[in-house]
This record gives C-alpha cells, structure tokens and sequence, in this order.
C-alpha cells in the first residue's frame, strides 16, 4: 500500500476539513477530487499555501479529473449531497448511491489496491454498496460513524460530569442512525460505570443527544451538516491504518455472522491497521444491546433493499 497518498473525495465541509486534518496531523499527501470545477483545486491550492506556517511538507493537489488519485493507498470518499427540502429519503439515497457507484468504478480503475473509507450518508447503506461496486475484499471497505457517534457520546457525558471527554470510556455500535446503539454497561468515567454517576432518566436524555447529535448541529448550523468532529474521526481511523496501529474503533464493516448479522454493514468494533480491517472484536453485549444492534442492522436491511429494487446493486 502506497500510505503517503490518500484521495479525498468531495472537497466540502467534510472532506475539505479531512484534508486539512491530514496534512496537520502530518499524516500523507493529500488528493481532493471534486465534481464542482475550482473547488478541489482552490482548497488545495489554500492549504498548500498554509504549509509554511503549519509547518507541513506535503503535498495536496486538487481538480476535478480521477486521474489525480492514481496510487493512492487509502481513498475517504465523502461526495454526496445533502436532503433537500421536498425530496424523500428514497430520492436521495438513489441520488447519493449514483454518485458513489460513479466514484468507485474510477477507484477500481486508478487505486485497485487501495483501502476505502466511506464517508457519505446513509453510511452504512452506502458502504455495502462499495463494497459490492468495487468487487475488493470487505476487510478493504468500511464506514465511519461509530467514531463520531462515540466521541459525541463522551461529550455529552463528560460535559454533564464536568469531566474531560478523555476520562470517558464508551462505545456506540449499530447504523449511523437513529436507531444507533450506545452501550449503557460498556461506559465509564474513570473507571466508575455511568450508571451509578447519572440518574438513568439524565443518561436516557444523553443517548437520545447523541443520537439526534447530527440533527442537533444541522439545525444550527441551517446550511449544512457537521464537518470538525466528522473529519476528527476519518482522521483517527486513518492515523490507525497509515500508522498499522491496530487501535479497536468502531467502524460500519461487513458483518458475515458475528453478532448473529450476515451480509450487512453495521457499527461494530473492529481493529484497524494497515491490511483494512484487522479483526472484528464480538464484545459480550446484553440482550437488550443485542435486540437494539438487530434492530439497527433490520434499518440498514432496508435501505439495502431500496438500492436492489433500484436496481444499483
Ligand atoms: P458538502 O455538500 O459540503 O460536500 C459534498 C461535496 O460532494 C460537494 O462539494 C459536491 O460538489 C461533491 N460531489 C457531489 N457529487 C460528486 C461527484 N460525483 N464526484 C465528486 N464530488 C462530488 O457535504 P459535507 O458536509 O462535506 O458532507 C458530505 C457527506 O458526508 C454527506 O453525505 C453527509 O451526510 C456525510 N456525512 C457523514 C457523516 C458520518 O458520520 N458518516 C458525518 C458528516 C457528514
Ligand atoms: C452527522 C451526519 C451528517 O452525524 O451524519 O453529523
């Protein structure tokens, strides 16, 4: 794998943000390839004007052709668009899924070898089908949502026991939806399991944030989605795959019967390192994280099935 070269795709808030993250954290050369004429080439032109102040040596290009992210070794594609007023969750998951299937046949053909990281929403939905555009092994293809989701999570609770987000241990699994899965018996405050910390009314109120946590910044914002903690967790994902750290992250991957799920993309935990996905890690979840984990997998199913009856996968 070629890891001083990552393509970023889509140059917006997200993967604009991603790039600049990348050569900050000195991570790689930085590849943006957008469909919109300037962009790529105006964001990479900024950040490479940025390098002498930074102090990053490297290299970031931008335009609109895909032959630009030849050789790179791990492709973030974050190239979608936004739900518009008026159009149904169906007309833009048909709309985002032509734009990634797009994507994928040039990744095939410039970067047969690379690793994938999807970002684009519906996530989990959206990586099985690059998954099943690209023909690469599944260890290859995954999703990032559990990252930001958790980090969230840590937030909230952090904020609420006037701790640092650091001293929170916790992890959310399942779809990046509202039907994600934050795990109650798997968080702790240094070391003190949450639910002796917070009332259970107070940490049901904090899941329920989290879970509307995307929604929360969008209608704030009112033009656009969250893009610093997104990008943060591209970032940690691919600081573990350039660097091989094997580091446990939860990651949208390919599910072929753990946790009782098969040939789906869900939330789960999984070591990354340079080969991809290194291992998926089947935590001992109760029954109830288990029923709610099903029933999150159940929705990605579906949005599965409306690619099918679309005929894109
Ligand atoms: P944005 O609108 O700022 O950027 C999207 C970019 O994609 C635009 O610049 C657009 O020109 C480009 N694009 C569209 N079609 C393209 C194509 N065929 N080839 C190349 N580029 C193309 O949006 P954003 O805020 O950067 O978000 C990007 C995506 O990431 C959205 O789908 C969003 O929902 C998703 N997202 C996911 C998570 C997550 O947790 N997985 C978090 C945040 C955002
Ligand atoms: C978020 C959306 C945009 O969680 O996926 O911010």
């Amino acid at each position: 794998m070629n890891n001083l070269k990552v393509a970023v795709i889509g140059a917006g808030q997200v993967g604009g943000t991603c790039a600049q993250r990348i050569v900050e954290k000195k991570l790689a050369d930085v590849i943006l390839v957008d469909i919109a004429e300037g962009l790529a080439k105006g964001k990479a032109l900024d950040l490479g004007q940025a390098a002498s102040i930074e102090g990053y040596n490297f290299k970031i290009e931008g335009g609109t052709d895909y032959s630009l992210i030849k050789g790179s070794g791990v492709v973030i594609v974050t190239a979608g668009l936004a739900r518009k007023p008026g159009m149904t969750r169906e007309d833009l998951l048909t709309k985002n899924a032509n734009i990634v299937k797009g994507i994928i046949e040039s990744v095939r053909e410039y970067c047969p070898d690379s690793i994938i990281i999807m970002v684009t929403n519906p996530l989990d939905i959206m990586t099985y089908l690059a998954y099943k555009a690209s023909g690469f092994n599944s260890r290859n293809v995954f999703g990032m949502a559990g990252v930001l989701d958790t980090a969230r999570f840590k937030f909230f609770i952090a904020e609420r026991l006037n701790v640092l987000p650091s001293e929170v241990e916790a992890m959310v699994l399942g779809g990046h939806g509202d039907s994600m899965v934050p795990l109650r018996g798997h968080t702790k405050v240094n070391g003190r399991p949450v639910t002796e910390l917070l009332p259970k009314d107070e940490l049901e109120g904090i899941i329920q944030r989290t879970r509307d946590g995307g929604a929360e910044i969008v209608s704030l914002l009112k033009t656009g989605s969250a893009y610093y903690a997104p990008s943060s967790a591209v970032c940690d994902m691919l600081d573990s795959v350039l660097k091989d750290k094997k580091e446990l992250l939860p990651a949208s991957v390919y599910l072929d019967g753990e946790y009782g799920l098969k040939d789906i993309y869900c939330g789960v935990p999984a070591k990354l390192g340079k080969d991809g996905i290194e291992e998926i890690v089947e935590l001992k979840l109760s029954e109830e994280e288990l029923q709610a984990l099903h029933k999150s997998a159940a929705q990605v199913k579906e949005g599965v099935e409306l690619l099918r009856k679309n005929n894109l996968i």
